[in-house]
């Protein structure tokens, strides 16, 4: 820690918030101190992003003051509180697609000279920015041609022209792989020591506990502690969050059928992958690990129809060939898909929790041609509930859920169609510890009723939990495949990948 970093730089005292039937703050304070990295933890929906929309101006806040150097300040706009150099890197990516990476990077801060703006300045400071992130591109690309994981650090590049004195993260480092995670990181150290302060909101507490200096815990909308990450466990991070004693998810020995649900045979398409064959049988959980980049999810996407396999490549369904020429001869086909792109292709934001969850049932739900609204309603309950979904109603519009509370939304609505395969891509990014371990085990029970699944996933601990078998992708090829999973380590994964 600084030497000075008990010096106070902003104060948020006692913040209420309230939504329509949600109480989203009860009277929070948060204490920000120079060069300090501060750790805002606590589970899905417990109010970490609306606190720190209220300190940026997003949201107005009901009761409450906030005090920055001393001085009462209160902000109505994103701009407001970017003039005071407080800073936030929003949870869901923002960006402008078709714009270059350069001009995002300085979207509403243009570099200047002589009322112009100056072009040549601009690329060559975002492509120091970026520089400083471990990130080596052409910034004159549109930012759609980015993977999620550098549109996410072109997000932070773009907090950092702003020269922030307070700045936010809020879960940056959900979709970047363990390297560019690393650069974060050193970013943030580099940060620190020039007096930053920055909040840092994530699930993951192995990073909280190496990263931050100090921790504030929320719950249900109000402040549980703050404390210095020398005097907590992550047990008891994981306990304080929960309000309770949780069981952390362990690996689980299951029994499976010999029958193959699913077949593909040599599917190809060109610069994505080559030549990939695999099966996956009825109830068997198989999770593909790799590293990021290795065409995991481009596989799949094709295996659902969303891209179109090259010519060569067959499918088969229970020993019968299938054509999927897209998402929904997929469904017909009995398959479901959760995508790790939640905001561009898995929620519809201005419907219901309910419209989403029954979307792909409507077939399922009709009784003399008309929706059978009481069956839906009792459907979307039960999930509410199984899956702990908070939410302050059915009817309410899916976009004013936290994150990882439309997660389950979305993975409710396989499972509420009865499917017969399911493929998930990174199923529980931003969902917090305890929601992770009961959609582990639903995953568990859907695969128990027969029910092939398809787990991709970046995270280690959870392919340990989960798989049955593990498919390792390495540059667009099947590498290999782990029967053992008790025994396995990282670098066992990373042997098969290189091998
Ligand atoms: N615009 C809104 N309208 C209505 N309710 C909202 C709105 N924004 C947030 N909420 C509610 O406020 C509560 C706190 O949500 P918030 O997004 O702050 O949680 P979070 O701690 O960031 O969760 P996560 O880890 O899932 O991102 C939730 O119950 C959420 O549904
Ligand atoms: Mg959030």
């Amino acid at each position: 820690m600084q030497g000075n970093s008990e010096e106070l730089l902003v104060e948020m005292r006692k913040i209420v918030k309230t939504f329509p039937g949600t109480k989203a703050l009860d009277g929070v304070t948060l204490k920000l101190r120079k060069g300090e990295i501060h750790a805002l933890i606590g589970e899905n929906g417990a109010g970490k992003s609306t606190l720190m929309n209220i300190l940026t101006g997003q949201f107005s806040m009901d009761s409450g003051e906030i005090i920055m150097e001393g001085e009462p300040v209160r902000f109505s706009s994103p701009r407001e509180a970017m003039a005071k150099n407080i800073v936030l890197v929003p949870q869901e990516l923002n960006l402008i697609p078709e714009a270059s990476i350069a001009e995002n990077i300085f979207l509403g801060n243009e570099v200047v000279k002589n009322n112009l703006i100056d072009w040549n300045k601009t690329k060559e400071e975002a492509k120091k920015l970026l520089g400083l992130l471990d990130v080596q591109v052409d910034v004159s690309m549109p930012v759609k041609e980015l993977s999620a994981a550098y549109q996410q650090l072109v997000s932070i590049a773009r907090a950092l022209t702003y020269e922030p004195k307070v700045l936010i993260l809020d879960e940056p480092t959900a979709v970047l792989t363990n390297q560019e995670t690393k650069s974060l990181f050193a970013s943030m150290q580099r940060l620190k020591k020039n007096g930053t302060a920055m909040v840092f909101i994530t699930h993951h507490l192995d990073e909280v506990i190496e990263q931050a200096d100090r921790i504030t815990i929320m719950k249900d909308g109000c402040l549980i502690k703050e404390v210095l990450v020398s005097e907590i466990t992550k047990e008891e991070m994981i306990n304080q969050m929960a309000g309770k004693k949780v069981e952390i998810t362990s690996r689980v020995k299951r029994e499976i059928s010999d029958e193959v649900f699913f077949e593909a045979k040599n599917l190809t398409r060109s610069g994505e992958f080559e030549n990939v064959s695999f099966q996956i049988r009825k109830g068997e959980i198989l999770c593909v690990a790799g590293l990021v980049g290795a065409g995991r999810t481009e596989i799949f996407k094709c295996v659902f129809g969303i891209t179109e396999k090259e010519a060569g490549g067959t499918t088969w369904i229970e020993g019968k060939e299938v054509q999927i020429k897209s998402p929904m001869d997929a469904i017909l086909c009995g398959m479901g898909y959760v995508s790790e792109e939640r905001r561009h292709d898995g929620i519809a934001p201005d419907m219901s929790v309910m419209e989403n969850m029954m979307l792909p049932s409507y077939d399922k739900l009709k009784k003399n041609g008309l929706i059978d609204y009481q069956k839906a309603v009792a459907i979307t309950d039960q999930y509410i509930a199984s899956f702990k979904i908070k939410t302050a109603s059915r009817e309410t519009l899916i976009k004013n859920l936290s994150g990882g509370n439309q997660q389950k939304v979305i993975v409710a609505r396989w499972m509420a169609k009865g499917i017969k395969m399911l493929i998930l891509d990174e199923p529980t990014r931003g969902i917090d510890v305890n929601a992770k371990g009961e959609i582990h085990q639903l995953i568990r029970e859907l695969a128990d009723q027969g029910v092939a699944v398809v787990v991709i996933s970046s995270e280690m601990e959870e392919v340990i939990a989960l798989a049955d078998r593990i498919m390792v992708v390495h540059n667009g090829k099947i590498s290999g495949y782990i029967t053992e999973v008790e025994k396995i380590t990282q670098e066992d994964v990373l042997k098969v990948a290189f091998q």
